[in-house]
């Protein structure tokens, strides 16, 4: 494993399949009455965040506190950012409060890569989502999503996504959900469609190892998961469809196309969902729609990312061993 985690491109699949077993070993913790490890005790993270953020910030501050790590949460709004701090001198403040791990979401892509290598700081440095680059932890919280789904809880341990089909639908041009995705499905060996108008679709598109499709009927009955992503208005500086409506019509998943999924399938959304616009509220609502499963697996991924980076080599759960087996 690296030391940080900027990009889901940096993952083998080996440090993939490692992360998502890990885990499902946090994941047993959520089923405790205590859900609390010792492994962070005395680690200080802090949550850097300076773009919205529900689930993921939530989340991480979740994982950090059943790992036992202090937690110090930095939002840009209310700090010293607004009045004309620079990013180096906000870094160089947690330094000098000795912090081991940032958690950081930025609206500058590149902003985490360029906290981890100035030397500014010698924290490890997770990746929450910058501008329209990358979210790792939110391509392993689907991959995690989905092998819970499509290969099996106990089944899927050690095993990666090997020929599973995944379309993800809708504003690829401003998504770092749908590069993170395409990135680490491809590691995982999943053959991923990426479905857009061709204005949401960035140039370049060619040399990403996906397929791309303009109809979303014609790929729907061949996929076992369909991903759907967030119309990023505010990253919008242009009209990229002629209204709502035509898009919902052409590239919304309604009840008829979710009926046109192979009955295995699972509708995936990262969220924050836009009810009526790429998902109705039909979908969303439906025992397939994986939506909330997602925002708990990330909790269960963000603890296994933390412990991997930070935690070293001490097993992450301690298993109380049975009476009598006690080495001598
Ligand atoms: C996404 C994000 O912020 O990139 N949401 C998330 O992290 N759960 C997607 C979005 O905002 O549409």
């Amino acid at each position: 494993m690296q030391r940080h985690l900027i990009s889901a491109a940096d993952l083998t699949r080996d440090d993939a399949v490692l992360i998502l077993d890990t885990a499902e070993e946090m994941a047993r913790v959520a089923d405790r009455p205590i859900k609390k490890l010792p492994t962070l005790r005395g680690r200080t993270v802090v949550n850097l965040f300076f773009e919205d953020s529900t689930r993921t910030r939530i989340s991480f501050e979740a994982a950090e506190k059943r790992l036992s790590a202090d937690v110090i949460n930095f939002s840009a709004k209310g700090s010293s950012v607004s009045k004309g701090e620079s990013l180096k001198d906000t870094a160089q403040t947690l330094e000098a409060m000795g912090v081991d791990a940032v958690v950081i979401r930025h609206g500058a892509s590149g902003a985490p890569y360029r906290l981890a290598n100035s030397g500014w700081i010698d924290a490890a440095v997770i990746n929450a989502g910058d501008g329209t680059h990358q979210h790792p932890t939110q391509a392993l919280l689907d991959a995690f999503t989905m092998r819970r789904r499509l290969v099996g809880r106990d089944a899927g341990l050690g095993q990666d996504l090997a020929g599973k089909r995944i379309t993800i639908v809708g504003d690829v041009l401003h998504s770092r959900v749908a590069r993170s995705n395409v990135d680490l499905l491809h590691t995982l060996g999943a053959e991923v469609t990426l479905v857009a108008p061709p204005t949401l679709l960035p140039v370049g598109i060619e040399t990403w190892p996906c397929e791309i499709s303009y109809d979303l009927d014609s790929t729907l009955p061949k996929c076992d998961a369909v991903m759907m992503l967030r119309v990023q208005r505010e990253r919008m500086n242009a009209a990229f469809f002629p209204t709502e409506r035509e898009y919902s019509r052409r590239y919304g998943l309604d009840g008829d196309r979710m009926a046109k999924l192979p009955e295995h399938a699972i509708v995936m959304h990262p969220g924050p969902m836009v009810r009526g616009m790429e998902i109705t509220a039909e979908v969303a609502d439906s025992d397939r729609c994986t939506a909330v499963e997602q925002v708990a697996n990330g909790v269960s991924i963000r603890m296994a990312v933390l412990y991997l980076l930070l935690g070293g080599n001490e097993p992450a759960v301690t298993h109380t061993r049975p009476t009598g087996s006690e080495e001598k």
